[in-house]
């Protein structure tokens, strides 16, 4: 059995020494076993080109390891140091209309500059030198958030490099971009450039490829590290912590056979339960891409969240909640941004596990408490999440649909698969979040929302995962395009036409529509024509009065829905039932507001409750409950805002 981790960022070069021993002592108070350091610290470590000071980290590694307290050391290259930035300007990113940024924040560098890989490669060699025999040392942390993109002539020699790789001659460039549209038409492969600000609609390809590009470039950036890091520690665990956001060109699902643990941060940005939602989905999404392992939840508030806009306090116990739904989800621990709130800096209002106030304040003690709740949990590590639905989550497919050229700005990749996950989470069903091409055999059910771009071979998979006997739910604009960003001919929703059997003529983008059977739709409605499938509801008011909305179909021995519009919830939900039905995923009768995850392995089951809402509820499960080390029978009463772990 390991412990799980619990701790955080560790920012000591913001504070005097005096503070440190305070905080060595405080994270034995509150049992932190591991911090990540120096994420930040370039400037501190390197304050002149090649001039290294590492008297101040000696220091804190050793204090930390003489705490009983581990080490994820990080390589601080998202923020170069304004020496770096003076003597290579051509090192500072360019934005798409052609800006030249300059230091002053962080992640001011272009990637794709060799002076930047090359600063890079010397402080990770630097630091792994250094530290490789540190005691303390138990992971590396490469970077922070890979994620940022850049226009100038760097990034276009790379993205000229990198479509040369993919398409090989410039008649194949050409025709995966449809470049006989507008003119565009490349005969020399120094014409190309980055999408950078233009006249008008961007080629969608063009855009698509910089996005699929900029992850390739910065999973280089990440293997140059990784490489160095190796050659010294070949035992210590490297990893990077995974950003999520519509911004961000990282495919996490690609990337992540190249680090030995996936670790996300997490920020839910919504005051409501939205909030928990969000927490179980980027959860779910990280073991998707650990392929069902175990992963880090790297960084999360202790407090409040800045959302940019406002802060969201977390009320008591909420932090509790989150982590405790984050950790019965697969996370190895729950670690938080950051230790110590800063006194000042750009981030000074950001929550930290000490807070301004200091370790006497409700905040600290909620986290001790956690803190000494998690030694009751190290049983479940080791244990798998049961999950008889499959998700699928593709980032090209996200990327695609942030396309300038689509039907409607309102199509939300994120928020069709987020409104799926929610009809199982709010039910209690475990859900893995799966990619496209993923073996789909072990699930009942499998659901594909809003894929608007799917590839032959992911779409064939799907359709053999049916044949086979599976249940399978695709939702509206799914199927659209191929890799290529291009309309696959002959009737939406193309790539699943066949195993939906049925045949979309046309797109009809509504504010609301109403069906047949009561239940409504919004954003998006599609002119349905029966191939073979049956209508189980049908749209009623509005131009397609009476046409099919829903649809099912038998195809080989298994069963394949359809729904053409965006549900509300209840109708959603009302569907999700129907499905489910027939598929064998398991039903259980859950109170509202409560969150259940189950896990397992071999003969033992555990439960994880976590009651979200203001009531107390019951649940009907009996066993050891691990947190209050006793034995608890059905029905378990849950406080409100209260939690269990019960071992059957
Ligand atoms: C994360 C980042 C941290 C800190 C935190 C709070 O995304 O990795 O360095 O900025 O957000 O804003």
């Amino acid at each position: 059995m390991t412990d799980l981790y619990f701790g955080g960022d560790y920012n000591p070069e913001q504070w005097p020494p005096e503070v440190w021993k305070d905080d060595v002592a405080l994270m034995r108070q509150a049992g932190v076993n591991l911090v990540t350091l120096g994420v930040f610290a370039w400037s501190s470590l390197e304050p002149e080109p090649g001039r290294y000071e590492f008297g101040w980290l000696d220091q804190v590694m050793d204090l930390l390891h003489d705490g009983g307290v581990q080490v994820d050391l990080a390589t601080p290259t998202a923020s170069p140091p304004p020496w770096f930035s003076l003597r290579h300007p051509d090192a500072l990113p360019v934005n798409a209309s052609g800006v030249r940024l300059t230091h002053g924040s962080r992640d001011t560098y272009c990637a794709c500059a060799p002076a930047y890989r090359e600063a890079a490669a010397g402080i990770a060699t630097a630091l792994a030198e250094r530290y490789a025999k540190h005691p303390a040392l138990a992971m590396w942390h490469v970077h922070n958030e890979y994620g940022t993109s850049c226009h100038c002539d760097h990034a276009a020699a790379a993205f000229r490099r990198w479509l040369r790789g993919r398409y090989g001659d410039l008649d194949r460039l050409n025709a995966a971009w449809t470049t006989a549209f507008w003119s565009q038409g490349y005969a020399d492969w120094e014409e190309i450039q980055p999408p950078r600000a233009t006249q008008y609609l961007v080629n969608p390809t063009q855009a698509l490829d910089f996005r699929r590009f900029w992850s390739d470039e910065l999973l280089d950036a990440f293997r140059e590290q990784k490489a160095i890091l190796r050659s010294f520690t070949p035992d210590v665990p490297i990893t990077t912590n995974f950003v999520f956001g519509g911004w961000v060109p990282v495919n996490q699902a690609r990337w992540a056979a190249e680090v030995d643990l996936v670790a996300i941060d997490h920020y839910p940005g919504s005051a409501d339960l939205g909030a928990e939602e969000q927490t179980a989905f980027g959860a779910d999404l990280a073991r998707g891409w650990a392929g069902g392992r175990s992963w880090l939840l790297m960084e999360q508030a202790a407090g409040a969240v800045n959302d940019g806009h406002r802060m969201h306090a977390k009320e008591p116990g909420r932090m509790t909640r989150h982590s405790l739904s984050h950790i019965a989800r697969g996370s190895r621990g729950a670690l938080f941004f950051q230790w110590r709130a800063s006194r000042g800096g750009a981030e000074m209002f950001h929550s930290g596990m000490v807070p301004h106030v200091g370790a006497d304040s409700r905040r600290f003690r909620e986290l001790a408490e956690f803190g000494a709740m998690l030694p009751r949990l190290a049983e479940l590590e080791g244990s798998e999440v049961e999950a008889d639905v499959a998700i699928l989550w593709d980032a090209e497919a996200w990327w695609a649909l942030q396309a300038t050229h689509l039907p409607s700005s309102d199509l939300d990749y994120l928020a069709a698969v987020q409104a799926a996950h929610r009809q199982f989470w709010a039910a209690g069903i475990g859900v893995d979040l799966v990619d496209p091409g993923a073996d789909l055999s072990s699930y009942k059910l499998v659901v594909v929302p809003g894929l608007y771009l799917v590839s032959d071979q992911a779409a064939a998979s799907i359709a053999r995962y049916v044949e086979g006997g599976g249940h399978l739910l695709v939702t509206y604009f799914s199927g659209i395009v191929n890799e290529d960003a291009q309309i696959r001919l002959g009737g939406y929703p193309g790539a699943f036409s066949e195993v939906l059997g049925v045949r979309v003529e046309e797109f009809h983008p509504v504010a609301a529509v109403g069906l047949a059977s009561g239940g409504r739709g919004r954003l998006w409605s599609e002119h349905v024509n029966l191939a073979g499938a049956d209508a189980v509801d049908r749209y009623a008011g509005g131009v397609l009065d009476g046409m099919p909305a829903i649809t099912r179909n038998a195809y080989g021995e298994g069963v394949a829905w359809y729904v053409s519009t965006q549900l509300e919830d209840e109708a959603y939900g009302a569907l999700v039932g129907q499905v489910m039905q027939g598929s064998g995923v398991e039903r259980i009768e859950l109170p509202a507001g409560v969150e259940m995850v189950r896990r397992r392995a071999g003969e033992s089951a555990w439960t994880v409750l976590i009651n979200h809402g203001e009531v107390e509820a019951a649940v009907l499960v009996s066993g050891f409950e691990l947190l209050s080390g006793t034995a608890v029978e059905s029905p378990l009463k849950l406080a409100a805002g209260g939690q269990a772990v019960v071992r059957a």
